[in-house]
């Protein structure tokens, strides 16, 4: 990524959620700071955005919070912002600064995106730039039909940016990027995040470990890792809870601590899974359990058919689509259900 963000290429970054992009993207501006690259790295979050004007408020957000010289700033963004009322927004815990313009309705997004594109683009002229939209699928749901458009007009033409998309919904942002009708087509180059290899975690959790003074052994590790199929997030989230019992509760490990840890965690997401599960149609439960049962293959079998409940094929067809939509399952080759932990809360409440 590295050569990409020094030779100003764009790219697409995508994954599941919670595979790790955000995390990725902080470590390459981590190595391009510690490497003292001539590159500014800029880092815009568009989880939440709901239209144009809050991703234009994002993009002049994470843009004061690397220019912190204000006055600078203030000449940099021109007279247009300058007009606009800005709201300061101190990070008590990094010292930061953020400055919020406020837009209201009939603010003209066009020519705000012009103008802070325009900066960037000032900037870059300077300093060559990284610029990460994170979350970037965002956008697919905005409301103005050539938004999409006039962002490419403006990424197209800056030759000295970097652009990272990135993103979690796959479909939406291959849609995006690989559609000829859309306005991304092939404007970066693809990036697809996979889950992190068994061999790599064990070192590493090892290691983390050894630093307390504990030998976790190497089964120990392997079987974390295939509990939660190379979830990131659920790995550190167990070897933390492991790592507390170990260290401060001077446990040893076994088995049955393994077990507790595991039920404690899927326990923890009750309340988010029963959310999620009550707003499934009747349909789409029976899929899951079809899903959960047959592992995924051979879903359309009569004899499988009949274990759920289900009785026509089309049924089936209809419940994987709305799945795949909701990204609850994916498929590849056969069907699973994209969250570990969700998976081994159904099997635990539908008694699978
Ligand atoms: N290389 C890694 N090794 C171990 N754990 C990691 C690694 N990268 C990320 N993680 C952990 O995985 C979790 C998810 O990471 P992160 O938030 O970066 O993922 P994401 O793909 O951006 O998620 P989302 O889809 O929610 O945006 C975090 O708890 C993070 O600490
Ligand atoms: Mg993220």
């Amino acid at each position: 990524m590295i050569n990409f963000a020094t030779g100003s290429q764009n790219i697409l970054m995508y994954s599941h959620r919670r595979y790790g992009k955000t995390s990725l993207i902080h470590q390459l501006y981590r190595e391009i700071k510690a490497e003292n690259l001539p590159l500014t790295c800029i880092y815009v979050g568009l989880y939440g955005t709901l239209h144009e004007r809050d991703f234009i408020s994002r993009c002049f957000q994470a843009l004061s919070q690397v220019e912190t010289n204000f006055e600078r700033l203030m000449k940099g963004v021109g007279k247009t912002f300058r007009q606009l009322r800005l709201k300061a927004d101190f990070d008590p815990n990094t010292g930061a600064v953020s400055l919020t313009p406020s837009f209201d309705q009939r603010t003209d997004t066009d020519f705000y995106l012009d103008e802070i594109m325009s900066i960037f683009e000032k900037y870059s002229l300077r300093k060559r730039i990284v610029v990460a939209f994170d979350e970037f699928q965002e956008v697919g749901n905005y409301g103005l039909p050539n938004f999409e458009a006039k962002l490419r007009s403006h990424i197209e033409r800056h030759q000295r940016i970097c652009y990272i998309f990135s993103g979690s919904q796959r479909h939406m942002l291959s849609e995006m990027f690989n559609r000829k009708s859309r306005a991304f087509y092939k404007l970066a180059d693809s990036f697809p995040i996979g889950k992190i290899r068994t061999e790599h975690y064990v070192p590493w959790a090892r290691n983390l470990f050894s630093r307390s003074g504990i030998d976790i052994g190497l089964e120990c590790i392997t079987d974390i890792v295939s509990r939660f199929d190379n979830h990131p997030m659920y790995i550190q989230q167990f070897l933390f809870h492991l790592w507390n019992n170990l260290v401060m509760h001077k446990k040893s490990v076994s088995t049955e601590l393994i077990n507790t840890i595991e039920k404690d965690i899927i326990e923890k997401h009750q309340a988010e899974y029963e959310t999620l599960w009550v707003n499934l149609t009747q349909n789409q439960k029976k899929i899951l359990k079809l899903v959960v049962l047959n592992d995924g293959k051979n879903l359309f079998s009569s004899q499988a058919l009949i274990e759920v409940e289900l009785k026509t094929a089309s049924s089936v067809t209809k419940g994987l689509e709305a799945l795949l939509k909701k990204e609850i399952i994916s498929k590849n080759g056969g069907y699973t259900i994209q969250d570990v932990i969700f998976k081994k809360w159904l099997i635990k409440n539908l008694h699978l």
